[in-house]
């Protein structure tokens, strides 16, 4: 029985997605490393530092900032990210988000957000959807970030619901891992070929298409 539906926020909600990657990419250019969309797809999931940590492996200046340099870096980063998000909206919730979360509601189905991101809070006030969230996890508060399923879990606990009475929704590889790792019906929102391979259980190439009917009937199908 699904009693819990789990969001991701970035790419599964509103396409901040997009918002990372001009802010990543103007900090790559800051520091004379070449940034491609391409690469962006691999740190879809994945916490700030660790996104900084590959940035700069893959620019071969791994070995060019200490910690503390690191840090600051990440923080210039996320300033610039916060201006870009100041231009968020209602209106920037992608299709059928809002009408899955009204039916989740109307149905009694708890919604946590499993979110890596440390500005999540924000975007949904931005969004004007807070309210709709029973959880909201800390990333900093779990362990391990994705693909472990640590946050997940958290979310499923925050809930009091059982793992394998949770659906999590979804946009990249290492989040699909780490629901699937908490033993949860996974949705991806995705290519084929990519939610596929990351073991989707569920795959919605538009969330325009999520619907919770259609869910519940995948989920009892599983
Ligand atoms: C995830 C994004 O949701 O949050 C990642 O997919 C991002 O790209 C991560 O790095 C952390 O976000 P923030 O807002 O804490 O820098
Ligand atoms: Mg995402």
């Amino acid at each position: 029985m699904v009693k819990a539906v789990i969001f991701d926020l970035d790419g599964v909600i509103t396409d901040t997605a997009e918002l990372h990657y001009q802010a990543w990419k103007d900090l790559a250019d800051s520091i004379s490393i070449f940034f491609a969309r391409e690469f962006n797809e691999q740190l879809k999931g994945i916490s700030r530092m660790d996104s900084l940590n590959k940035i700069l492996i893959q620019g071969g200046l791994a070995d060019q900032y200490n910690e503390q340099e690191k840090i600051a870096l990440a923080e210039k980063k996320n300033k610039e990210y916060i201006k870009l998000l100041v231009e968020l909206t209602p209106e920037h919730i992608y299709s059928g988000i809002k009408e899955l979360l009204d039916d989740l509601k109307e149905n009694g189905v708890k919604i946590g957000l499993a979110s890596a991101s440390l500005n999540g809070p924000a975007i949904l006030e931005h969004l004007k959807i807070t309210e709709y969230f029973d959880t909201i996890v800390n990333p900093n508060s779990v362990k391990q970030g994705k693909p472990a399923p640590d946050i997940f879990l958290r979310a499923a606990k925050d809930l009091d619901v059982a793992p394998s009475d949770c659906i999590g929704i979804e946009d990249s590889e290492a989040g699909i891992c780490s629901i699937k790792r908490a033993n949860m019906f996974a949705v991806g929102v995705g290519t084929v070929e990519v939610m596929k391979q990351a073991g989707a259980d569920l795959i919605i190439n538009d969330t325009k298409n999520l619907n919770w009917s259609d869910l519940l009937d995948e989920y009892k199908t599983k």
